[in-house]
């Protein structure tokens, strides 16, 4: 695993966006596995830059996304799938039609996540998995479980994550209460995966996913056992680690 410190959540996105755009670069067909929630929209921002720079080409790039609520159309300016258009696609040249996420409004939840599932295989995998973290481990929404689920599949979110989310809705009682979300094995088969963290409140949980015990109780934890992960943090995230294994940390 690697670990990079950064001063503050500008230069984060920063080299998160340039990690993203090293992939776009030396594979422009490449599949790019993206990421909602607070954190990733500095980094889409700044890969937009790069973008306006012509440094970077989506013309050919497939973009799968982790999770979507269930419940909600597209249309929805909580969906996940307007945050993607809002903060990414409708700023670069991605063709919509090769950008997915799990379809919320579909209420057949075996038949969409199958869909998804295939869908990623069909691309040929994902080249490089973008994430957050919730404050319980969850990635994507693979909330603490007694296992980890292999493939995309329909959850419920547990309370913290509801209230969490709460913010971006007018309350937490209209927080939607199941999500389609890639499986850990979903994740886990991408070549590459990118974690982004900010904030003091993340600490604790990098600290266990990196060097806790490996349990679907803190779902994170399993990328103790991916061969190419990245986290990029600032320095109060990465606050726990610093002072506890400061030997992991490149800056
Ligand atoms: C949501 C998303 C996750 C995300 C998490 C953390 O629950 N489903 O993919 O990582 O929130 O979000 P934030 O970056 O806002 O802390």
């Amino acid at each position: 695993m690697k670990i990079i410190l950064t001063k503050n959540y500008e230069e984060l996105s920063k080299k998160a966006a340039e990690i993203l755009a090293e992939v776009v670069k030396t594979k422009p067909n490449g599949v790019l596995g993206l990421a909602t929630g607070s954190t990733p929209i500095g980094t889409y921002k700044e890969l937009i830059e790069i973008y306006k720079k012509g440094e970077i080409d989506f013309s050919n790039i497939n973009t799968v996304n982790l999770d979507e609520y269930r419940g909600i159309e597209k249309s929805n300016d909580q969906s996940y799938d307007y945050f993607m258009n809002d903060n990414l696609f409708s700023h670069v040249n991605i063709k919509k039609e090769n950008t997915d996420l799990p379809d919320g409004s579909n209420p057949d939840a075996d038949g969409e996540c199958a869909r998804y599932e295939a869908k990623i295989e069909s691309l040929g995998g994902i080249d490089i998995q973008l994430l957050g973290i919730g404050h319980n481990g969850h990635i994507g929404f693979n909330e603490p479980a007694d296992h980890f689920a292999p493939k995309t599949h329909c959850v419920k979110l547990d309370q913290i994550t509801i209230d969490a989310n709460a913010r971006f809705f007018a309350s937490a009682a209209d927080v939607p209460k199941e999500a389609y979300t890639m499986g850990i094995g979903t994740i886990m088969s991408a070549k590459k995966v990118l974690l982004v963290a900010t904030g003091e409140d993340k600490a604790e949980i990098l600290l266990q996913t990196v060097k806790g015990t490996v349990t679907p109780a803190v779902q994170s934890s399993i990328l103790q056992f991916h061969h190419d992960v990245t986290i990029v943090g600032d320095e109060k995230s990465l606050s726990k680690i610093m002072a506890e294994y400061p030997e992991l940390i490149s800056k």
